[in-house]
């Protein structure tokens, strides 16, 4: 068996950068090569000053300190990369399609076949394979066809190598997962490929915690991972609802329940919706395939965490203008957090996006701060929904870099992020300099609900039945 001495990634995002960074910092042997077309990204992985590298993760700059020049490179040099690579790795976007057949569920794939054109025409030996982008199952079948049908005599294992890490965490998931998988053929050439992957992995992580299964199991494995967990947060959300009027409390429900080891605690925290760039994706994608294959109710039952999703953060935004007299024209809102979740600068999928857009379709004015996000990507957020009047947007939104200034004059405050800097304001301060009555939108369940009220803040906290507004 030849031993991987040269890998590449072609793809040097929020997976492809922190994935390769972990690989070559627990693999010093190997040469790890992260290509991207976008320049931009590839030099400021190169930035000598390690908080321009072009992605927020608690842990990254240090990894790509220890590994960048030694055996860690970022290039946009993507033949190069492939022609000296004895493994390729494809983490290259697969966002849904936005046109044609399937447009709005579907997985665009025209990345991934761009890469599999690009390796076929690059290659000149033996080569294995690895998928880590999130594909629809079946599309290692795809890749093959292109590849094996070049002529020119270079031979390629397909691997399924998903990748479940989440932002925020991303290089504690990958340093200690609590299992990798792999999907590959089940002939001698198939599990030799899955052999050399899992001896990268192995150099870090313990033996049992490797998964080596058949192509498509792995392929499905990720769609239906991501499924799971974004059911679990559309099930306790939509408790949520069930508490405010019950007079029960979601976090008390979500702690008596996870303390049942069946059901277990994580992934049980009431919010104003899921966000990210993989949970709305990869549902709508397992809807599509299902949809495809004639199983119309496995469809249904799965794209109902959307619509309990989508719901989720329209009530949210109804809620703030029910309770702000009807109206919210011309009023200032201040948004704490812009990030889908804490500890990272993604903002896609953000439900602060949809907050926000039913706001200004009220024409609030909204005052943001975001610890990390920046106001450029705010604003392109809002203009690619392309329901808004980009003037509209320049002229309501506002972006500042102290919390406090977004919360001065405020009618209301809505917390739409989880970042742990906000539960530690002086709310004291901020209630006296907000508008009265001063109204506080707690879509996290991260403040104090009592000292708030004791403060004289009217608070309403998702999923509480004893907030003061109803
Ligand atoms: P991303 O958009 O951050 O990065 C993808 C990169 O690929 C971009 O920088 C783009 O310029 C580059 N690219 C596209 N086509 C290329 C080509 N032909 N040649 C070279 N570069 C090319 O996306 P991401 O968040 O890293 O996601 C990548 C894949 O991983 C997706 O399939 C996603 O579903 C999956 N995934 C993402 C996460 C996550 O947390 N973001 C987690 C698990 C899996
Ligand atoms: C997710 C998966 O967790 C990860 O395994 C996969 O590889 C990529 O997709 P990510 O989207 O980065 O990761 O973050 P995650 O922690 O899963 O959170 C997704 C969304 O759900 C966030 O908006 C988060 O705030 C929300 N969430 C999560 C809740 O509202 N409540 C919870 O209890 C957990």
């Amino acid at each position: 068996m030849k031993n991987i001495k040269n890998i590449c990634c072609i793809g040097a995002g929020y997976v492809g950068g922190p994935t390769m960074s972990v690989i070559a910092q627990k693999n010093p042997h190997i040469q790890v090569t992260c290509v991207d077309l976008n320049e931009a990204r590839i030099s400021a992985w190169n930035d000598d000053n390690l908080d321009n590298l072009p992605i927020y993760e608690p842990g990254l700059a240090e990894v790509v300190k220890e590994a960048r020049g030694r055996n860690l490179f970022f290039s946009t040099e993507v033949d190069e990369a492939i022609d000296k690579a004895d493994m390729i790795f494809i983490s290259v976007n697969t966002p849904t399609k936005t046109y044609g057949e399937g447009k709005g569920k579907a997985a665009d794939l025209k990345y991934i076949e761009l890469c599999a054109r690009q390796i076929a025409r690059v290659a000149k030996d033996d080569k294995i394979i690895v998928e880590k982008s999130t594909l629809p199952v079946k599309t290692a079948e795809a890749l093959k066809s292109i590849l094996h049908n070049t002529g020119n005599g270079v031979s390629y294992q397909i691997l399924s190598n998903p990748e479940f890490l989440a932002e925020g965490t991303a290089i504690q998931d990958l340093q200690n997962a609590d299992r990798v998988l792999i999907g590959g053929d089940d002939t001698e050439e198939g599990r030799e490929a899955m052999q050399q992957l899992v001896n990268i992995y192995a150099s870090w992580l313990p033996k049992e915690r490797i998964l080596t299964t058949n192509v498509w199991s792995s392929e499905l494995s990720k769609l239906v991972a991501n499924a799971f967990l974004a059911q679990r947060v559309s099930s306790i959300n939509a408790i949520s609802e069930l508490c405010e009027v019950t007079g029960a409390d979601v976090s008390e429900v979500s702690r008596s329940i996870g303390m049942d080891s069946r059901i277990g605690s994580k992934f049980l925290k009431a919010s104003v919706g899921f966000g990210g760039s993989c949970f709305q994706k990869d549902i709508l994608n397992l809807v599509y395939i299902a949809s495809s294959l004639g199983l119309q109710e496995v469809a249904d039952y799965w794209e109902q965490v959307i619509l309990m999703n989508d719901y989720q953060k329209h009530r949210f935004a109804r809620k703030i203008v029910k309770t702000l007299y009807n109206t919210v024209a011309d009023k200032k809102i201040a948004f704490l957090g812009w990030a889908f979740k804490k500890d990272t600068n993604d903002t896609r999928e953000s439900a602060a996006i949809y907050v926000a857009e039913k706001l200004l379709q009220e024409q609030a004015n909204i005052s943001i701060y975001d610890p990390k996000v920046k106001k450029e990507q705010i604003i392109t957020d809002l203009e690619n929904l392309g329901t808004l009047d980009p003037e509209a947007i320049h002229k309501r939104i506002t972006v500042v870099s102290n919390p406090y200034e977004a919360m001065k004059e405020a009618h209301a405050v809505a917390i739409l992020t989880e970042w742990d800097e906000f539960a530690a304001y002086d709310w004291q301060k901020v209630y006296h300099n907000m508008m009265k009555p001063a109204f506080v939108f707690d879509g996290r369940g991260i403040l104090d609900l009592k000292n708030l009220t004791k403060i004289g803040f009217q608070l309403f906290s998702l999923g509480k039945s004893n907030t003061a507004v109803k």
